[in-house]
């Protein structure tokens, strides 16, 4: 069987009991590459017989971090965009993912524009999985049928979140149940 979906959770609630901040979200990183290493739950939750869409594997009742599923079938590039107040760890389960983290060039003084510079660049390959701290601007890129793991440290569906035109600098807000 190895190491499976409630070993998972289980460490992830263990971990983040005892350490909320980054060296408990390192933990959770190094657990989520030993469950992306199990092919049983690969086939099971990211296989290419998996419906596509986007699926929550488990919700903690108490801490309130969520594991989901990506499964997806197309590419996209998503905008840059934040988590709020809430961090995520993203592990590739099946081909790749290029993410870029910003950081703001401007003053913040303006609510509706932003200036962004990348800062680091890197493509996250299969069995690996990559942390983006709270309030994290981050983009991702990736191809047809790259499937991931990933897990918020709430439900993004109820916090606020923004995120940012590379054109413009526009700032579009998303509110609670926009979540993408
Ligand atoms: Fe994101």
């Amino acid at each position: 069987m190895g190491y499976d979906l409630d070993d998972f959770s289980a460490d992830c609630r263990s971990t983040l009991t005892q350490n909320p901040g980054p060296p408990g979200r390192e933990s959770v990183r190094l657990h989520l590459e030993r469950l992306l290493a199990n092919e049983d739950f690969i086939a099971k939750h990211c296989g290419e017989n998996v419906e596509p869409g986007l699926k929550v594997l488990y919700e903690d009742p108490e801490l309130g971090f969520q594991i989901l599923a990506h499964v997806n079938e197309k590419a996209r590039i998503s905008p840059p965009h934040d988590h709020g107040a809430s961090w995520a760890i993203y592990g590739q389960a099946t081909k790749y993912t290029d993410m870029i983290e910003w950081e703001r060039e401007d003053d913040r003084e303006d609510p509706k524009r932003a200036r962004l510079k990348p800062v680091k660049k890197y493509r996250l390959t299969a069995g690996k999985a990559g942390i983006f701290q709270n309030g994290a601007i981050h983009s991702i890129d990736y191809p047809d049928h790259a499937r991931f793991v990933r897990v918020t440290g709430t439900n993004l569906d109820k916090i606020d979140r923004m995120r940012i035109d590379l054109k413009t600098g526009a700032i579009q807000k998303m509110y609670a149940q926009h979540a993408t």
